[in-house]
């Protein structure tokens, strides 16, 4: 039975991902290690709690001592480390906790694993660290060409750059002390429990309330977009049976505009709802500092070496995620009170 550290998990893709592993393998037993900002929320994991096979903590991954204690408690397999910070707007207004959070967070469960599973310089049969990165540590593309492993970083915000310092950190450990590690690299990802500052979510919101749907710059930034299960299953592939040391590159190869974003969940939601959803609500507004123009990752290594593809095509994916933010206002209620409201309505002032 192997045993989980997942940091995160309360997260959008990390809460996802839980789900996903603990329907997809009984023989498993999984901690979910969780600071619970306003990102993460336990609504998000009702229908796992209880399980037997299942443990909640809430923490902080830059917490040392809490870290080691887990080590100590549960024999501990794979690490998969989704906490972070992940919002790049957040991330233009206050870079300190990025740092704080995505760089020495990780090197404090990087150094928490080592203590743990290197005994006498040689490392225990097994054992993985599995850092969850983003296609953003490449930069930024024009209009050809694609992001493979070998392109080099070059992080512009202080998310990415702190996403990239984590990398890096991640790389040292490996090339160092030997450390059993991979990377992946993911593009934007959608679907269900996604917070709404991210664009997708955000627009659904504000559509459902008549807000205005706020396009950054020309709206014609490209971004390429992956169901969350997807993303779910290429991190379960590369823990069991990606290659020791390596970075492997998640997409599948969707891109668009925001603005055809803006479009599509504007078109599919009048499917759905009664009230009249119409363009009038689009809104250009200033763009997002150093904002990067176009993502488009390669997948080919992934591909090729693990057999992984995507399985949800966008039109089905969008439907799907439209649907559960409808059949779920109750959460998004909850996720948008407080803290939250009070930061969009600082975001939004004026726009
Ligand atoms: P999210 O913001 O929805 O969730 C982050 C989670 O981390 C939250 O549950 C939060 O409570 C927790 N957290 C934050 N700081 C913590 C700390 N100090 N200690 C412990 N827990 C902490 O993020 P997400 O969109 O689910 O992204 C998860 C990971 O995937 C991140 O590392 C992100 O960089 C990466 N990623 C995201 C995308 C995307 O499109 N969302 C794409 C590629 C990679
Ligand atoms: O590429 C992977 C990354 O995708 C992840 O590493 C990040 O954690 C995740 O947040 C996401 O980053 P983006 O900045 O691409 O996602 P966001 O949803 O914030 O924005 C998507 C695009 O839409 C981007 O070009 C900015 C634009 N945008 C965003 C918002 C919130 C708008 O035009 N209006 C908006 O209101």
């Amino acid at each position: 039975m192997k045993t989980y550290l997942v940091t995160g998990g309360a997260g959008f893709i990390g809460s996802n991902f839980v789900h996903y592993m603990l329907n997809k393998y009984e023989d498993i037993k999984l901690i979910n290690f969780d600071k619970l900002t306003y990102a993460g929320n336990l609504e998000n994991l009702k229908a796992v709690e209880g399980k037997a096979n299942y443990v909640f903590v809430q923490g902080d991954i830059c917490d040392k001592e809490l870290v080691e204690g887990l080590f100590e408690k549960y024999d501990i397999d794979y690490v998969v480390n989704f906490a972070a910070e992940s919002h790049v707007d957040r991330s233009i207004k206050m870079p300190e906790i990025f740092a704080q959070t995505n760089v020495l967070g990780t090197v404090t469960l990087l150094n928490a694993a080592k203590k743990a599973w290197e005994v006498n310089g040689s490392w225990k049969e097994g054992k993985k660290f599995l850092q969850v990165s983003t296609d953003e540590v490449y930069g930024s593309l024009g209009n050809t060409g694609y992001f493979t492993e070998t392109t080099p970083l070059d992080p512009h915000s202080p998310y990415s750059s702190s996403k990239t310092g984590a990398d890096l950190m991640v790389k040292a450990y490996a090339d160092t002390y030997k450390m059993p590690v991979n990377i992946t690299r993911c593009s934007n990802n959608y679907g269900p429990y996604q917070f709404p500052e991210k664009l997708i979510p955000l627009l659904i919101n504000n559509c459902l309330n008549k807000r205005t749907l706020p396009v950054y710059g020309d709206g014609l930034n490209v971004r390429d977009w992956l169901y969350v299960e997807d993303h779910c299953k290429a991190i379960d592939m590369v823990i069991n049976n990606g290659k020791l040391g390596e970075v492997y590159n998640v997409g599948g190869h969707n891109e668009r505009t925001n603005i055809q974003i803006v479009k599509t969940v504007i078109a599919y939601l009048n499917e759905s709802v009664d009230k009249e959803i119409t363009e009038a609500l689009i809104k250009y507004v200033e763009d997002r500092k150093g904002h990067d123009r176009r993502y488009g990752i390669d997948p080919e290594k992934i591909k090729n070496e693990l057999g992984w593809y995507p399985e949800t095509t966008f039109e089905v994916g969008i439907k799907k995620t439209i649907q559960w933010y409808l059949d779920n206002q109750e959460w998004m209620k909850h996720v948008t009170s407080g803290e939250y409201q009070n930061y969009y309505d600082k975001m939004y002032e004026g726009k």
